[in-house]
């Protein structure tokens, strides 16, 4: 994934594109580049690695530039290299482009412009729209009649070549009044402001500037002037659209006095939880309300009727929020339910099964795979008899994504934007909307008792100040702790039946932030293999909460002590066996076993955060890894 930000105004475009660039480098930082138009050509600078490298490049370059375009890159087709740095330009250097996505055909098109004679100065996809873009213009007429600009043409015809998902902002030396931006598949947004216009990836990276945006859809042009934004469709159609007003404050995306976003999201999460239980939950709800539903999703008949079966698409950690939603479908609303890797079943996807939710579940409502997973599935129940026919749910904090324009259905997660590329507080939310969806299934099929409903309520409604108090009380003990495991190899995480995906959780956490080597297992299978890895230079993080696991747990905890483990206890329990085995105890408040994932995440989260944090590493950006992944 890749970030994109394009201005046209009256103001210098080249801090614009900078400060837009800062708020998308989430989306990836190998490489930065923007181009402006000045004295009549195009200026492109770029560099290689993060973006403040493109700012001392830039601070050498005088301009006072209205128009441009910026690029921050995630490497896919071609090195991280300032060769294969966006903007990348035509060889008469008049047209520049930046793009976030994939040109699929783009080797054929490479071949065909080879053999007219274009010379190629990068490895990158992306390189044949501006040659393109050139080979229109030397063969085009002067004007195209009904078309407002040439450009515009020459863009059209272009896109109707490329074969992908992207998003492409272009400026031209000889169109310096004009900024084409184009969506097919890739999310970008234009953003109105008073006679200055923006277009960006994601909204954080203008909302200094407007609120006042217009998220364009698959298979549109908008051309961006100083007078104003036209929008059209591939097939040159003008279309009718209106901005809408963006409830975003530019403090969201601040990090207000935390040194990073990933500690100010993990400090978050209890207002969070509390966003998702007012929005989840009716307040009014009692054991003997028998005409009110105690889940306020607003889902139809048509998700939940005569349901048999669930299956969930996601990646990374939504795929683990997924596993701890398996498990509250099956024990709480009794329907069985399958997790896969979205990846995985794009290729090998189950048998069709009659009366099947699927759902699928991302952040971002961006990741490729869970997108062409969820495609796939639609496709293929496409015509059959009405049992079998596609039923789906998108869980996602991104409702205006393309999962929400995908899906009809969507269960908005509430988080607030999430900088920090290791995901926190979107996981609690998620999590959130499991419960709400698994007691909203249990309500109506009546698999738990009025009764248990009502705790399980009840114990959710005290999460919040339970996630405070662990924060307040055991930060600084985590903090004291990770010094101790800042150069430590190997960790690992234990956890079984609900707590199993915090294992992995707290496992992939570390990994991504700190580069420490962690696996997450389910703690009885270490004696089956894994417990070889142990010894006193490996720790092992075990999740020891209260119910039917726990003494199980324990016994696997003393396993991995008797090889010399360091162990360190995530647990409510500070006496007994728990505080003579654990040689670290991190206690978490006690609550019912089925709401102790909320917890036992927070101290994990932390553990990462101020590993990676002693490491002196870059915890919001960690190296090869983007917020959400575009590319298969
Ligand atoms: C989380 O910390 C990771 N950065 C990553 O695993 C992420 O969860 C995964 O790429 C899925 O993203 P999504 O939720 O936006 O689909």
């Amino acid at each position: 994934m890749c970030g994109i930000v394009g201005y046209i105004g009256t103001q210098t475009a080249t801090e614009i594109l900078l400060s837009g660039l800062e708020k998308l480098e989430y989306r990836g930082y190998d490489s930065a580049g923007i181009a402006t138009i000045w004295e009549g050509d195009v200026n492109c600078v770029r560099a290689k690695g993060k973006l403040h490298n493109l700012r001392s490049k830039l601070e050498q370059v005088e301009t006072h530039a209205q128009i441009g375009i910026g690029h921050t890159r995630w490497a896919t087709h071609g090195k991280p290299e300032e060769y294969n740095a966006h903007p990348h330009m035509d060889a008469a250097m008049r047209v520049a482009v930046v793009v976030n996505g994939i040109i699929e055909n783009y080797s054929e098109l490479r071949e065909e412009l080879k053999q007219k004679g274009y010379q190629f100065r990068s490895d990158t996809d992306v390189e044949v729209i501006p040659h393109l873009i050139a080979d229109f213009f030397k063969h085009s007429p002067a004007s195209v009649p009904f078309s407002p600009s040439l450009f515009l043409e020459a863009v059209r015809d272009t896109v109707k070549k490329l074969r992908g998902a992207f998003a492409i902002a272009l400026i031209s030396a000889d169109y310096p009044d004009e900024l084409i931006v184009v969506r097919q598949q890739a999310p970008i947004v234009i953003g109105f402001g008073q006679g200055e216009f923006f277009c960006a990836s994601d909204t954080p990276a203008i909302i200094s500037y407007t609120r006042a945006v217009l998220p364009l859809d698959n298979g549109e042009i908008a051309r961006l002037t100083p007078l104003g934004v036209e929008v059209y469709n591939f097939a040159g159609e003008r279309l009718k659209k209106q901005p809408r007003l963006l409830n975003l404050n530019p403090m969201m995306v601040e990090k207000q006095g935390f040194k990073h976003f990933m500690l100010k999201e993990i400090y978050e999460q209890p207002g969070v939880v509390r966003a998702c239980l007012d929005a989840y939950f009716n307040a009014d709800w009692n054991v003997s309300d028998s005409t009110n539903s105690p889940v306020k999703l607003g889902l139809s008949a048509d998700i939940y009727s005569d349901l048999e079966q669930i299956q969930i698409v996601a990646c990374g950690t939504s795929w683990h929020a997924a596993i701890v939603g398996k498990y509250l479908l099956e024990q709480l609303a009794g329907i069985p339910t399958q997790v896969h890797y979205a990846s995985e079943f794009r290729y090998a996807p189950t048998p069709l099964t009659p009366n099947t939710l699927t759902i699928g579940v991302t952040q971002s409502g961006e990741t490729a795979d869970t997108l062409a997973a969820l495609a796939m599935e639609k496709e293929r129940r496409q015509g059959k008899e009405p049992k079998y026919q596609a039923r789906l749910l998108g869980i996602t904090n991104r409702p205006e994504s393309t999962l929400g324009q995908m899906i009809f259905h969507i269960i908005n997660t509430l988080a607030g934007i999430e900088i920090g590329v290791a995901a926190t507080k979107t996981f609690v939310a998620q999590l959130m909307a499991f419960y709400a969806l698994a007691l909203d299934l249990a309500y109506l099929r009546q698999s738990i008792s009025p009764t248990r409903l009502q705790e399980i309520i009840n114990g959710l409604r005290q999460i919040p100040g339970e996630i405070e108090a662990t924060l307040e009380k055991q930060e600084h003990y985590i903090e004291q702790l990770a010094h101790e495991f800042a150069e430590t190899k190997d960790f690992i995480f234990l956890g079984r039946g609900i707590n199993y995906p915090i294992a992995l959780e707290g496992a992939l956490k570390l990994k991504e932030i700190s580069y420490i080597h962690a696996e997450g297992y389910p703690a009885g299978e270490m004696k089956h293999g894994p417990i070889a890895l142990l010894d006193a230079k490996v720790p092992v993080v075990a999740i020891a909460t209260p119910g039917s696991v726990y003494e199980k747990v324990i016994s696997n905890a003393q396993e991995a002590k008797a090889r010399d483990s360091r162990l360190i206890g995530v647990t409510p329990v500070n006496d007994g066996e728990a505080a003579e085995i654990f040689n670290d105890l991190i206690p978490v408040s006690k609550v019912d076993e089925l709401l102790s994932p909320i917890l036992t995440v927070i101290p994990l989260q932390l553990l990462a955060y101020h590993i990676a944090a002693r490491r002196g590493l870059d915890v919001d950006q960690p190296r090869n890894l983007a917020k959400s992944v575009t590319v298969e």
